[in-house]
């Protein structure tokens, strides 16, 4: 079974290599928490999380080991379970620094990175304020499902009177490869999905297009992200009845092997610029991997980790499925170019945004150090 440090330079969860399973938490911190409420949880928060990823129990005496009066201080699901790759990556949200309404409860306001603000409105958005935003975020991602609900919920609980669960997400399978080491998995649609993604061997593109640096400032970002999340549900019983060329033309690359419409295999190179016999671009003009490609939007390219969701249905008997899209980059402005782009995607007449969030994502701490000491210190 996999074990990752929960110590180190970078929080573990980004380009460790993408695990089965996601749990998604976003907070808010209480009406009634004050700046040390939010330095205790965050140090509470490093201490648990030390643990559950090395898959140990929570606090010294654990699920069973404490006294019969009281309760447990592990809930227990995970006894006998292994750390399953657990990762647990924590982030910042911007009303943490400020409220909607220009609060400044935790006297942080001017340690804001001017990046982290809420993201713009899009085209075609139809959020749903109750699964968007949050003061604070907790990316759990494991191999075992069990494992990463247990972390979510005894962070839940150790936070209990300082912040409360806004809302939350759990993810079945990976839509992506953050290492060559993985196969790339399908999303809902059917389709490949993480074949152009970055990849954690590719340690030059990471540094360009992952990490904050010391020159982008503030200082306590520095080794850290911005973390973009989406709920994206997907239409998939309108989907279902598209023809297979269609679907791969809006996609921009074949279903099967996954390789670009203007030819070769999975992880050739797209040309943009190829045509069909009669003319046309082989890759459409509003296919999705054309404009998401770097080539049309600067350069810029995002570290892609998201998670195919199944909620249940609605009420027309309609599966609420999608992509639970998460995207890591050194800076949302990133992000919100990319989303512009896709304004012309022709697969938007099957996707819809209901949740959107954003996070600015510290540096990894070292052991004795608490995930908010550069943000509070
Ligand atoms: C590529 C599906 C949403 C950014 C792809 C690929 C698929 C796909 C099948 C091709 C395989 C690959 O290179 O990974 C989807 C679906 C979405 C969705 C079904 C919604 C449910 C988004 C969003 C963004 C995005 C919201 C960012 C704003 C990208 C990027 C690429 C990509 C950057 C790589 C393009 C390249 O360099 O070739 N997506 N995607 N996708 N997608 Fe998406």
């Amino acid at each position: 079974a996999r074990r990752y440090d929960f110590y180190g330079r970078h929080q573990a969860g980004i380009t460790t290599p993408a695990q089965d399973r996601l749990h998604f938490a976003a907070f808010d911190m209480s009406a009634d928490a004050s700046r040390d409420d939010l330095a205790a949880l965050l140090a509470d928060w490093t201490e648990a999380a030390a643990r559950m990823t090395q898959g140990l129990e929570v606090g010294e005496s654990g699920a069973v080991g404490g006294s019969p009066y009281a309760p447990p201080e592990d809930t227990g699901e995970a006894l006998g379970l292994p750390a399953s790759g657990l990762t647990l990556t924590f982030g910042f949200g911007p009303t943490l620094f400020e409220t909607a309404d220009g609060v400044d409860r935790f006297g942080i306001a001017d340690r804001r990175p001017p990046a982290l603000e809420p993201l713009p409105r899009f085209t075609g958005d139809a959020l749903v304020p109750e699964k968007s935003g949050g003061d604070l975020c907790v990316q759990a991602c494991a191999d075992d499902p069990q494992v990463a609900v247990h972390a979510i919920r005894n962070l839940s609980r150790i936070a209990f009177g300082r912040a409360s669960l806004r809302w939350s997400q759990l993810g079945f399978g990976r839509t992506s490869s953050t290492s060559t080491s993985q196969t790339t998995p399908r999303n809902l649609f059917g389709f490949k999905d993480g074949t152009a993604n970055i990849k954690a061997e590719e340690p030059d593109a990471v540094a360009e297009h992952v990490w904050v640096s010391a020159d982008d400032g503030p200082g306590w970002l520095a080794g850290g992200s911005y973390l973009v999340a989406r709920r994206i549900r997907m239409i998939i019983e309108s989907w279902d009845r598209v023809q297979l060329a269609e679907q791969e033309d809006l996609v921009g690359r074949t279903k099967g092997e996954g390789g670009p419409m203007s030819g070769g295999g999975e992880f050739t190179e797209l040309d943009l610029t190829a045509t069909t016999p009669d003319g046309a671009p082989a890759i459409a003009d509003d296919a999705h991997v054309r404009l998401a490609h770097p080539d049309v939007n600067g350069g810029i390219r995002l570290l892609r980790r998201g998670y195919n969701f199944v909620d249940g249905n609605d009420e027309l008997g309609r599966l609420d499925a999608g992509l639970f899209f998460l995207s890591f980059q050194r800076d949302p402005a990133r992000f919100v170019a990319v989303q512009r782009s896709l304004a012309r995607d022709g697969l938007n007449e099957y996707l819809r945004h209901v949740g959107s969030a954003v996070f600015a994502v510290p540096p990894g701490v070292q052991a004795g150090a608490s995930i908010g000491d550069g943000l509070l210190g």
